[in-house]
């Protein structure tokens, strides 16, 4: 695909080892325009750090802007228990004297998709309170963005509790902006992102072909999956989560999706930060307002993932 073929993307993230692997992809298969940071894995300190750690380990000229140091509403609750204190534990981070372009990840987001209106493609891989605060800030931009492309929830079930995922769950609130906003959205949630798990072969696969990059990402993969398998499994292995938001928008032949009817449970017991589907069926359903990730060609997408983490030298 050539360069003015590949999509324009923001990113917006909570790096995060799978995040990480997001900028890779993002980087490669799209024209990123800037990386866009928010608390989620790790307080915004961290998550902003790591995006300048990842684009000094990628080589990018891409600027990164921080934003939200909290949710909307809620207390922020992070995930040190996955990704480690500094949010990327595993490999040693480079030195580097890279700096953020701004404080100002909404404004950013705003002014980028409004000096390139109907072209810009949105992939949010974290809690989406930057996302909330831009739509709120700017409710026109809902109808100049291409396309959204988020991580977030799971029909039906959670990882946080049985009925939340972790980036819908720390900011319920900021969620619900998002999913009412009528955007051409598209959610990769938990039923589809543990359908694309990676193991020791993968990471066999990166140490075995690539250079410094590759092998950085080897060395996330195999803390993150240890840090899934003390979870239960046991197995070294987990799931793509990040990465599945951006190759839907990078490579959409890879997944299929599903229209539906998706709200955001705020004030539940026990279902707080629920995407609710409706999955009554077409006579019966509202009207849809998300395309669901359903399935995915899993092989395929490790194909990709491997081979541009390689590709990077
Ligand atoms: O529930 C998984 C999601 O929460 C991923 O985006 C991960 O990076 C964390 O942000
Ligand atoms: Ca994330």
């Amino acid at each position: 695909m050539g360069a003015a073929d590949r999509p324009l993307l923001l990113l917006d993230c909570d790096p995060g080892h799978d995040d990480a692997l997001a900028i890779a992809l993002a980087a490669r298969h799209g024209r990123l325009l800037g990386i866009t940071t928010v608390a989620g894995n790790v307080p915004l300190e961290r998550t902003t750090a790591n995006a300048l750690v990842m684009c000094e380990v990628l080589g990018l000229d891409v600027p990164v802007h921080a934003g939200s140091p909290a949710p909307l509403v809620a207390e922020l609750r992070t995930a040190e228990f996955i990704h480690g204190a500094s949010g990327l534990e595993g490999p040693t981070p480079p030195a580097h004297a890279r700096q953020v372009a701004s404080n100002d990840a909404v404004g950013f987001i705003v002014e980028t998709v409004r000096a390139n209106p109907g072209e810009v493609c949105l992939i949010a891989t974290g809690p989406l309170t930057n996302v909330a605060l831009a739509l709120r800030t700017a409710p026109d931009i809902a109808q100049q963005l291409r396309a959204v492309s988020i991580m977030g929830g799971g029909i039906p079930w959670g990882n946080v509790t049985p009925a939340a995922e972790f980036n819908i769950l720390v900011d319920p609130e900021a969620a619900d902006i998002v999913f009412r906003a009528g955007l051409p959205l598209t959610m990769a949630g938990l039923n589809a992102t543990h359908q694309w798990m990676f193991d020791e072969t993968d990471i066999e696969r990166l140490r075995a072909g690539g250079g410094p990059v590759a092998q950085f990402c080897a060395e996330l993969l195999e803390y993150y999956g240890n840090a899934y398998a003390r979870l239960g499994s046991n197995r070294l292995e987990g799931p793509l989560h990040d990465p599945l938001a951006v190759l839907a928008l990078t490579h959409p032949a890879l997944v299929t999706t599903t229209p539906y009817h998706v709200v955001i449970e705020l004030t539940g017991t026990h279902t707080r930060g629920m995407t609710v589907a409706d999955l009554r069926g077409v006579a019966r359903a509202a009207p849809p307002n998300v395309e669901v990730i359903t399935t995915l060609h899993a092989g395929a997408a490790t194909g990709v993932l491997v081979e541009t983490l390689t590709s990077y030298g």
